[in-house]
């Protein structure tokens, strides 16, 4: 069934059938390869998009049932520059499986916002709003390090 997405700010026309995941269709058709497949059952978040502005498991969303515009890590480049930077500094990745989907979790969490001040409770926020993100290689520590200066860093310019 032909169906219209929007995808990183464009109007696409994609092939649906039945309960066709999401990022079958962001891979696959539309060649958006920084989205990751690795358990392919809603249980690592390497697969991780925006929907409507909110993080979503792309393997286990249904292409068909997807309402409002989607964005990618591709999309999302700009906007998470110095994420990456702060990442690829900390070390924050080893083979990289699962930085697009971090990235992408992290983005969210970003323009949500962190409680401010206390450094534990932004620690604490980060790690729990991002451990529907596995990671076989890094032990987490850089990952959290580098979501939690970029949080603070924002916070501070914003002020
Ligand atoms: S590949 Fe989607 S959650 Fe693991
Ligand atoms: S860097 Fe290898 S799985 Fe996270």
């Amino acid at each position: 069934v032909r169906q219209q997405l929007s995808v990183n700010g464009r109007t696409v026309d994609v092939d649906v059938t039945g309960l066709m995941p999401l990022s079958t269709v962001l891979r696959d058709q539309l060649g958006l390869i920084a989205t990751k497949v690795a358990c392919g059952r809603g249980e690592c978040g390497a697969c991780t998009v925006l929907v409507d502005g909110r993080a979503r498991m792309s393997c286990t969303t249904p292409a068909a049932l997807v309402r409002g515009p989607v964005w990618t890590s591709e999309g999302l480049a700009e906007e998470s520059r110095d994420l990456r930077e702060e990442f690829a500094d900390r070390g924050a990745f080893q083979c990289g499986f699962c930085t697009p989907g971090q990235v992408v979790s992290a983005v969210a969490l970003l323009r949500e916002g962190i409680a401010d001040g206390n450094e534990d409770e932004r620690r604490r926020q980060v790690r729990h709003r991002m451990s529907g993100n596995i990671c076989r290689c890094t032990g987490y520590q850089a990952i959290v390090d580098a979501v939690c200066t970029v949080s603070a860093r924002r916070a501070e310019g914003s002020r």
